[in-house]
């Protein structure tokens, strides 16, 4: 298992113009949080960094729909998004905000650096311009039809059906989302990074670079962007929220969203380090890191393709080696929509199920859209808790401990050696490590729960077959011990390898166990995760039943929206 690796992870940027729900949590948020915890398990050096994402339309467009300041949008979104993270155990090294300080600094030195090594093409053009409200047309203040897919509600800087990267005039029958009014066009002048330069560069990077390395998902859309040709995109707005263009002939203009969000995650970078006095620049400047992007589909352009131009226009930095990028998970067969507030709220969610983040967290990487969008039932979480979690891997764990306390007082009985009838069975068991990094390293989250679930019906049939209850009455207590040892072993097991996965449960479980914190590297240094004679304590639920009555009400909530 690899261990000593530097890692830079990072998570979207969440805009700040409302809540989290769970396309959020199964896109971008769970896949990166259990591949970060499996990699500071096993030893690496992981800086999993995020925050919010607090310029552009989307916000202009809530305050304005709110009737609020971008400000007051913008602090009540992020403390709300932060809480959420939090609550379901997503563990950022760091999350800033680009309204902080450090981003606006590092985003303006990016652009500074980038005009100075005479990177940007400038350039007038007539752009979309509503005059009812004086003001340009760029992004989410336009939509109209995407001329790839047809879908119409395309905005201007990028279609959220197909994800492409669009220009406000590429769209079919604009219309101005401030006064609903048919466009007029203007003359305007702006700052442009001409990807076609880079072409040469992003396929030889991407074509030759990473085809079998990415999931064919990210690579076939790249791939076929690379297709159809790179042109030049805008990378300043004439907008009033954002981050002021940092150039005498900038007034009025700010930079576009796209080319200060990602540059967050270096910000948000630094801002850890500084708290934690560390070095930032080893994080995304060192060869030898290995910088990872977990997005949804709609991003994908931006993550492989403009940002990694922005750093290699920069220089000094370094290139993701993997950009995992998420499909769409849809809720009860429908595309999830603020708008039509056809969602799941994480901080609602929060309320009906108090303590029941893992169930979530389990389903959404159960039922992940790892290579297909994928669709999120009611019915399917209830049935996933009880028939999973609370049937196999609860039932086992709690099977365990009961017959422990009540053969041992809760002490672990004696340890078995290699000449044992079942010694294969513990043989077995320490695979689980191997089996499921594996899977995680090819960012195969679906497999590797899958294994996790297995290992628990693994210990469950196995005391199923022995049934110590018979054999403790015939008075075999040498068998008895062997078997509980072994179970007991399983459960240590299950423990450790759920951290990822099932965070909480999984810290009951070392409580309840008496278990250290064990890395993942080192599980195979020995056979008794639990030692012979420790005691363990009273056995504790981990997971509960979900009753048909709970989820009739979310349906019922759901279809009243
Ligand atoms: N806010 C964007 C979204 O929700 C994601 C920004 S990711 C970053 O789609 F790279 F720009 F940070
Ligand atoms: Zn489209």
């Amino acid at each position: 298992m690899e261990s000593n690796q530097r890692y830079t992870i990072t998570s979207a940027l969440p805009y700040t113009n409302g809540p989290l729900h769970i396309g959020h949590l199964a896109g971008a948020y769970i896949p990166a949080d259990i591949f970060v915890r499996f990699k500071r398990l096993s030893g690496n050096d992981v800086a999993y960094i995020c925050g919010s994402d607090e310029h552009g339309v989307a916000i202009s467009i809530k305050a304005k729909s709110e009737g609020k300041t971008p400000n007051e949008i913008i602090d009540k979104y992020h403390n709300l998004i932060k809480d959420s993270f939090e609550s379901f155990g997503i563990s950022f090294d760091n999350y800033s905000r680009t309204s902080a300080k450090i981003h606006h600094k590092t985003a303006s030195e990016f652009f500074i650096e980038l005009e100075k090594k005479k990177i940007f093409e400038i350039k007038s053009s007539k752009q979309l311009y509503d005059p009812k409200e004086n003001q340009f047309l760029a992004d989410r203040f336009i939509e109209g039809t995407c001329p790839n897919c047809g879908y119409e509600h395309a905005y201007g800087d990028q279609c959220e059906s197909c994800g492409s990267s669009l220009n406000p005039t590429d769209l079919i029958n604009p219309k101005s989302k401030l006064s609903g009014e048919k466009p007029i066009t203007k003359e305007t002048t702006h700052w442009y990074l001409p990807l076609g330069n880079y072409e040469d560069f992003i396929k030889e990077w991407v074509i030759n670079g990473k085809k079998d390395k990415w999931k064919p998902n990210v690579y076939g859309q790249v791939k076929s962007w690379i297709d159809l040709g790179l042109e030049s995109r805008a990378i300043t707005r004439d907008l009033d929220w954002g981050i002021p263009v940092p150039h005498e002939n900038g007034e009025g203009k700010v930079l576009y969203v796209w080319f200060d969000a990602p540059i967050g995650y270096i910000s948000s970078t630094k801002e850890w380090a500084e708290k934690n006095g560390k070095d930032w620049e080893p994080y995304w400047k060192d060869s030898k890191t290995k910088l990872i992007h977990f997005i949804g589909k709609d991003n994908i352009v931006f993550h492989s393709i403009i940002f990694p131009i922005i750093l290699k226009a920069h220089g000094d930095y370094i290139l993701p080696e993997n950009v995992p990028a998420n499909e769409f998970l849809n809720l009860e067969g429908d595309k999830i929509s603020t708008s039509k507030n056809w969602a799941i709220w994480l901080h609602e969610y929060l309320i009906d199920f108090p303590g029941m983040q893992d169930s979530l967290r389990y389903t959404l990487t159960v039922n992940s859209p790892e290579s297909k969008d994928n669709d999120f039932t009611w019915k399917d979480f209830q049935s996933r808790n009880n028939n999973e979690l609370v049937a196999i891997l609860g039932n086992f764990i709690n099977r365990v401990l009961v017959l422990t306390h009540k053969y041992y007082d809760g002490v672990i009985p004696e340890k078995i050696d290699s000449e044992c009838v079942d010694y294969e069975i513990l043989k077995q068991v320490h695979e689980y490590p191997e089996i499921i990094s594996k899977s995680l390293d090819k960012f195969k989250f679906r497999e590797s729960v899958n294994s996790l679930i297995e290992l628990s019906r693994l210990g469950n049939k196995y005391l199923a077959e022995k049934e110590p209850w018979k054999l403790i009455k015939e008075g075999e207590n040498q068998r008895v011990n062997e078997i509980m040892y072994i179970s007991l072993q399983t459960c240590a097991m299950i423990a450790i390898l759920s951290e990822p996965f099932l965070p909480n449960a999984s810290k009951k479980l070392h409580r309840i166990l008496n278990l250290n914190k064990v890395k993942w590297n080192d599980i195979d240094k020995t056979d008794s995760l639990l030692v012979s004679n420790n005691k363990i304590n009273k056995p504790e639920l981990i997971f509960r039943k979900i009753e048909d009555e709970e989820i009739k009400n979310q349906l019922k909530k759901l279809k009243g929206n």
